[in-house]
């Protein structure tokens, strides 16, 4: 296929799967957390609010992050299918730049290539701020953002304050949708 087609095919596939997630130009650089410690974000995270992405479609998604020997991390999503089933994927995590410990790439998948994740923010005990944008072409990017918690739900208050520093990101936090964190006694 020429560069056009595949574009549009993209697009379309894109657009169709989640239109409000593709904008155009490159993607924006926020800042990141400032001298970000990884052995502090390691154990389990759970999704309080997201950006819609089209790969999750289960409820209690939560994640799980373990720091390997060799420096990278092991991570685990989980999260709870319509059957009741658990339904798990594994991968890694790396920090590609030491000197920007903060930007991580994630792989599910041997063999493609690794999506971006960067903590915009984090306190480690209660929240992190989690962006990942990719560009295409120089044309149009798609991203993504999560409000994650060391608990199922946080204080309105804080919320709100996580809303205003995603905005300062370029996240439009009216397209924000809140996880399902009930009913996930079974995940523990
Ligand atoms: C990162 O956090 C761990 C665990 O709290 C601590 O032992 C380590 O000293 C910290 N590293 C830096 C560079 O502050
Ligand atoms: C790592 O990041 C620093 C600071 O942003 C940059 O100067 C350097 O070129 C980067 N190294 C690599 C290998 O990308
Ligand atoms: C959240 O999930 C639970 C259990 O799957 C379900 O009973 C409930 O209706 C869901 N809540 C919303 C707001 O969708």
């Amino acid at each position: 296929m020429k560069a056009l087609q595949v574009l549009s095919v993209l697009l379309l596939t894109a657009a169709a799967a989640d239109a409000q997630s593709i904008h155009r130009g490159n993607c924006p650089r926020p800042s990141v957390q400032e001298d970000f410690n990884i052995t502090k974000y390691m154990g389990t995270w759970y999704e309080v609010e997201k950006l819609p992405a089209m790969f999750e479609r289960g409820t209690c998604n939560q994640a799980m992050y373990s720091l390997l020997p060799d420096g990278t991390v092991s991570v685990r999503n989980s999260e709870l299918l319509s059957n009741r089933k658990m339904n798990s994927v594994e991968g890694v995590a790396k920090v590609k730049n030491s000197s920007q410990p903060a930007i991580l790439g994630v792989s599910f998948f041997k063999g493609v290539s690794d999506g971006p994740y960067w903590v915009l923010s984090t306190d480690y005990l209660s929240y992190s701020l989690v962006y990942s944008c990719s560009d295409y072409f120089g044309l149009f990017h798609i991203d993504f953002a999560w409000i994650l918690a060391r608990t199922r739900a946080l204080p309105e208050d804080l919320i709100n304050q996580l809303h205003d520093k995603l905005s300062a990101a370029g996240v439009d936090v009216n397209l924000l949708t809140v996880s399902n964190q009930t009913g996930c006694d079974v995940m523990s």
